[in-house]
């Protein structure tokens, strides 16, 4: 048995649960400890709270943590700052997700109900694949890359390490994301979008921030 908890106890949060819990009525040995969370939520969920970072990094057995937070460069600072080794980062994958081929899916990922992922596709380390969201033939998701709900995600696309694709978004055929680049909810990216660049519209133009 697998003792399994979720780090981020907000509602994307309470949305890993429901995939966790999912897959224990499905048979996966998983025994489900409740949520970290830098902010004291236990008045919210009493004993499911089961405390900060440091408590998560002082644990004392094995431990497998989904890391259910939106945003690929917060996933990424709280990887770094999690350093006990009996945590083990669990990929969540919905029974509800639909895989059309053999997709190789790195740890600390979760790929949501709906989602809809076709062949040849990679995705790496703590990536987020939200509900609905579609992603096309030899697509490349790079570690803490986001694809939100109901974007889409044509042919060939790649996210480098922690691009953000907002709900409804589309992303047309061989785009790439650079690092940290952001496409809006609702955006269509007809061209590649630098390094920390954030475009939003149909078609999406770059903002300055
Ligand atoms: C693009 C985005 C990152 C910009 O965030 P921000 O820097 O905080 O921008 P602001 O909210 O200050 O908005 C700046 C301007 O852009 C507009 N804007 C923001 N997002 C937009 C979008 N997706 N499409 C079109 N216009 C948008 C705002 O209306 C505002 O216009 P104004 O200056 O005329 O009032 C954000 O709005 C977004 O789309 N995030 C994705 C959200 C998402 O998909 N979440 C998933 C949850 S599961």
């Amino acid at each position: 048995m697998t003792e399994i908890a979720i780090y981020g106890a907000g509602g994307f949060g309470r949305e890993a649960n429901l995939i966790v819990q999912q897959l224990i009525k499905k048979g996966y040995p998983y025994h489900f400890l409740g949520f970290f969370d830098d902010e004291d939520k236990s008045v919210e969920l009493g004993k499911l709270y089961l405390g900060n970072t440091e408590k998560l990094n002082n644990w004392k057995t094995p431990i497998s943590v989904a890391l259910a937070i939106g945003n690929g460069k917060t996933r990424k600072k709280v990887v770094s700052r999690i350093t006990n080794p009996r945590v083990e980062f669990s990929k969540v994958v919905s029974p509800y997700a639909i895989f059309n081929d053999i997709i190789n899916i790195g740890k600390g990922s979760i790929v949501c109900a709906g989602a809809n992922l076709t062949t040849n596709i990679e995705v790496g380390e703590f990536v987020v694949v939200n509900l609905n969201a579609t992603i096309g033939h030899d697509c490349q998701l790079g570690d803490f890359s986001s694809v939100m709900p109901g974007a889409n995600l044509a042919g060939d696309v790649k996210l480098k390490e922690c691009a953000f694709v907002g709900s409804g978004a589309n992303v047309l055929n061989g785009i790439e994301m650079a690092e940290n680049s952001v496409l809006g909810a609702g955006g269509v990216l007809t061209k590649n979008l630098e390094v920390n660049k954030t475009a939003i519209g149909v078609p999406a133009k770059i903002i300055e921030k």
